[in-house]
């Protein structure tokens, strides 16, 4: 059963070569992708089955609310990934769109209002936000038990102490993607490409609570590829098209790229010079469709749970 859901969520791919008799093939040439379209896929339905069964027992379904600033064409489809996602699972999502120039107390009030609605699970402020707001002021103003994102300073302090708290969505996805693939972390060098507030940093401490040794390498690194070669698992966070090219990549290796950049073609595309590095790796998430719908699902599970702990509920996804 484990063995037939892997199968179907890591498409595998072979590299044929002309192998002569008398060389020894000394590693596999062989790489899966990762797909995260469908292991995304897989947990909405799970938590829209959730969200069925709080409704027969008659409870309110979970609620979220996402604020957008301005019109940010990234940003909106962003959000219209969330809203579609909620839409799916049965989680009652509106989207409350301001224009750019509205003022920061206009934004403070408005998550004030959320703040004290007891109807309303989850608040979401799309980042980033226009230079005339402030906004680490912001993310402290949402009730840390409404921060969906787990960007409120609370949550973030709970993270690094160990205590249950509301985990940022990329992180969590990326944990995700490893476990279900049935991807080793325990002991594992694992290195991270950025050192973002969102990404980097809580990805760090997330893979060390599950015991790999980390490195957080950023744009000061010299000979960034020596660091990136040491890896078992390679994350990649920075938005740097194609940074990430063969001879940063150690054999076998486990890649998974957070990137996500328009080519001036209009292409989406990666960190990861994926077609180059495909045929070193054991596995890779390709861009579009790897760790993005993950983000997403973990979203709409962090809503159920701030749900869950305003029912009084402490189920955290720890
Ligand atoms: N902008 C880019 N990523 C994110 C995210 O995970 N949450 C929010 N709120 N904004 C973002």
């Amino acid at each position: 059963m484990l063995n037939m859901r892997y199968r179907n969520l890591c498409s595998t791919s072979f590299s044929f070569l002309l192998i002569p008799a008398n060389v020894r093939l000394r590693r596999c040439f062989c790489f899966m992708i990762i797909d995260g379209k469908s292991i995304a896929q897989n947990l909405r339905s799970s938590l829209r089955i959730k969200v069925e069964e709080y409704k027969k027992h008659g409870m309110r379904v979970p609620t979220l609310r996402v604020i957008l600033v301005g019109d940010n064409p990234a940003s909106l489809s962003y959000v219209n990934g969330k809203l579609k996602a909620a839409a799916e699972i049965g989680i009652d999502s509106r989207l409350l769109h301001l224009s750019s120039d509205c003022s920061e107390s206009e934004l403070l009030l408005l998550i004030e209002k959320l703040n004290q609605n007891t109807d309303i699970d989850g608040i979401l402020v799309q980042l980033p936000l226009p230079s005339h707001i402030n906004e680490q002021k912001l993310l402290r103003s949402i009730n840390p038990q409404k921060d969906v994102d787990g960007f409120h300073p609370e949550n973030v302090a709970k993270l690094w102490l160990g205590e249950s708290c509301i985990k940022p969505c990329t992180p969590l996805g990326i944990l995700a993607l490893l476990d279900n693939c049935n991807i080793e972390i325990e002991g594992k060098e694992a290195v991270i490409v950025g050192r973002s507030n969102i990404v980097g940093k809580p990805l760090a401490k997330m893979l060390l609570d599950r015991n790999a040794t980390v490195t957080i390498a950023h744009s000061h690194t010299p000979n960034l590829h020596l660091v990136t070669s040491r890896a078992d698992i390679l994350i990649t966070a920075v938005g740097s098209p194609h940074l990430i090219t063969a001879d940063y990549v150690k054999d076998n290796a486990v890649v998974i790229d957070v990137g996500i950049s328009r080519l001036p073609d209009g292409h989406l595309t990666g960190d990861v010079d994926f077609e180059e590095v495909k045929n070193k790796v054991s596995y890779i998430t390709p861009v579009p469709g790897g760790v993005g719908p993950l983000t997403i699902a973990m979203l709409m599970q962090n809503t159920i749970d701030c749900y869950m702990l305003h029912n009084n509920k402490n189920t955290y996804n720890l």
